[in-house]
């Protein structure tokens, strides 16, 4: 039995009250592939009755199950290369100059999907900046959906994720094959933390930031989701913190709190600050 215009009204509605990254949700036939699971694991036997299910015990475990399995996760390792170049040639040296007295950084992930943008930074530092070997270094990756960051606890990829992005010689050099699938080595996994966070919630206790990658994510996020996730990831950054947000988003909704700056080809935020 399919479901009825308001059956998908009703899950369009509950899956954009949580967040307005999702895959389109106009798209009918999304609901019933992406939703599988989640119908399983509530068990009913088809969306029509899972809806039902949903309508009258309105399980706020379930809500957020569905929020999740529509979410947009595409990401790839060095996404958008030429951030990641800046990253390199710019920022990284500069965060190095500051901290060179604690030999400490932190690095927060915001929104980072199966993981491989935190891997990504992680094995370029081990690349690049051979004396932060002995630093203290974490880089945090967080996402509102449980499944991915799973993912990305793991750290295993298949053929298809390494091929997107990843440079052979670093393929072989940070990554293991076992069977089907390559793993992270040891080394930047121990770099790398990841925990389920809606930046649209309350955040939990985080560490202050020296950099913050929110990248892809805001792009759909009405105006006030991103006015709060800006107050919220500028409360956690350093005074001379640097903010990156993907190719096609700004922060101009955001100019008390940050300015934007230019090298490399990118755009990048750093904190007014007003003290
Ligand atoms: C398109 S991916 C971007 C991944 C990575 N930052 C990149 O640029 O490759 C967007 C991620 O944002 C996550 N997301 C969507 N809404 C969110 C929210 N309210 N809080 C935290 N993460 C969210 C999704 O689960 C998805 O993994």
């Amino acid at each position: 039995m399919a479901c009825s215009d308001s059956d998908y009204e009703y899950l369009r509605e509950l899956v954009l009250a949580q967040s307005a990254n999702v895959i389109d949700p106009s798209r009918n036939g999304l609901f019933e592939s992406k939703l599988t699971p989640v119908v399983r694991l509530a068990g009913a036997s088809n969306l029509e009755q899972f809806v039902k299910i949903l309508r009258v015990e309105r399980r706020p475990q379930l809500q957020r199950a569905v929020a999740e399995a529509m979410t947009i996760n595409e990401t790839s390792f060095f996404r958008d290369r030429t951030s990641f170049e800046m990253l390199r040639e710019t920022i990284f040296p500069a965060l190095i100059r500051l901290r060179e007295r604690e030999r400490r950084l932190r690095i927060w992930s915001a929104a980072s999907s199966t993981g491989q943008e935190a891997y990504s930074l992680g094995m370029m530092l081990c690349e690049n900046f051979p004396l932060l070997s002995d630093w203290d270094i974490k880089i945090i990756g967080t996402d509102l959906s449980r499944e991915v960051v799973e993912t990305a606890r793991r750290g295993r990829y298949r053929r298809l994720e390494v091929n997107r992005g990843l440079p052979v010689q670093m393929l072989v050099k940070y990554l293991t094959r076992h069977g089907e699938e390559w793993e992270m080595n040891a080394r930047v996994r121990a770099m790398c933390e990841f925990m389920q966070v809606n930046l649209c919630g309350v955040l939990p206790e985080m560490p202050v930031f020296d950099l913050v990658l929110l990248r892809n994510v805001l792009l759909y996020f009405p105006r006030q989701d991103r006015t709060h996730v800006f107050r919220e990831v500028r409360r956690r950054m350093a005074p001379e913190g640097y903010l990156m947000l993907g190719n096609a988003e700004q922060a101009e909704d955001s100019t008390k709190l940050f300015h934007v700056e230019f090298s490399s080809g990118c755009y990048f935020y750093r904190p007014v600050n007003t003290a």
